[in-house]
Order: C-alpha cells, then sequence, then structure tokens
C-alpha cells in the first residue's frame, strides 16, 4: 500500500495522533458524534459495547499508522478489519468511510491541542489509502 508520506510527514501525523489520544475523551467523542451521523450508523452498533470500542479504536489509529509505514503488523491488522468490515461479515458500505473520516477529522480539529496548518490533509493522507483498501476488500 502506497500512501507517498515523507517519513517526516509521517512522525508529524503520530505527534499529533498521540496528542489527540492523550485526551480521555477522544474515543467517547468520536463515537458519540459518528452514530449520531446517520441511522444505519447506528444501526451497525446496536449491539456493540461502546466502552470497549474506545480502546478498540484507538489500538486500530496506531495500528493503520503503522500500515502507513509499511510496516507489517499494521499491514496483517487492516488485511483483518478489510475482510470484517467486508460484505461478507460487517457489510459496511463504502459512504460511511467518508462519514468516518470526516468525524475524526472534525474530533481531531477539537482536540488538537497543538492544530495548525496542514494537519487535516496530513490526516486525510493518512487514512484515505486505508479506507481505499477497506473498501476495495469490500467487493460490495
Ligand atoms: C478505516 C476505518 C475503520 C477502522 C480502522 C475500523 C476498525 C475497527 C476495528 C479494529 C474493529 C474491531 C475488530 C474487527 O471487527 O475487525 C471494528 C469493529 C467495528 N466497526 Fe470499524 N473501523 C473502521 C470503519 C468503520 C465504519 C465506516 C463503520 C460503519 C458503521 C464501522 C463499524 C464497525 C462495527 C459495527 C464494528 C463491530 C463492533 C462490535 O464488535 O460490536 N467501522 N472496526
Amino acid at each position: 500500500m502506497e500512501v507517498g508520506l515523507t517519513p517526516g510527514d509521517l512522525d508529524r501525523f503520530q505527534r499529533s495522533l498521540e496528542r489527540c489520544l492523550a485526551d480521555a475523551t477522544f474515543a467517547s467523542r468520536f463515537y458519540a458524534r459518528f452514530l449520531l451521523a446517520n441511522e444505519e450508523i447506528a444501526e451497525k452498533f446496536a449491539n456493540t459495547d461502546l466502552k470497549t470500542q474506545g480502546t478498540v479504536l484507538k489500538r486500530s489509529l496506531y495500528l493503520v499508522m503503522r500500515a502507513a509505514h509499511g510496516l507489517e503488523d499494521g499491514l496483517d491488522h487492516l488485511e483483518r478489519i478489510a475482510e470484517s468490515h467486508s460484505h461478507r461479515k460487517l457489510a459496511i458500505p463504502a459512504h460511511h468511510y467518508g462519514i468516518w473520516l470526516d468525524t475524526l477529522i472534525l474530533v481531531m480539529r477539537e482536540t488538537e491541542p497543538a492544530y495548525e496548518d496542514g494537519l487535516e490533509e496530513l490526516w486525510r493522507a493518512v487514512f484515505q489509502p486505508c479506507i481505499d483498501r477497506m473498501v476495495g476488500a469490500s467487493g460490495s
């Protein structure tokens, strides 16, 4: 998976991600907004314990970052979540991923204590190829 980012970009992204995740409310605010975004999304999470899901999101964001670095454990993780989100299992439609990323960016912008120009574009550049990979794997 090619993300076209320099090691400097990835380092800047990692420091931003860590500042956001240092805020204990980051994940719960993400899910609160994501579930409110549309009814179909709320239905997907109807049987989910959102307290545990917060830890899942945090771990997952780190692993996506490792995938963006091209590291094996991150890429393996991405393969697994691509499969679990595909039409064969969770059946997440492609348009939900845009909402997922827009929500993540919104919560990042309100959380990031050192927000500056270019950070939103950087976060998008890290996550978009991962999303393309997941949507591509869905086969729907
Ligand atoms: C790049 C974007 C995303 C990442 C990295 C991600 C990551 C994960 C991970 C790691 C899990 C738990 C393990 C697994 O089931 O594989 C999970 C579960 C889940 N995700 Fe995602 N996800 C993403 C996008 C989405 C979107 C767009 C939806 C749309 C509704 C969604 C809905 C769910 C649901 C319903 C679960 C199951 C929760 C449960 O176990 O009850 N995810 N996600």
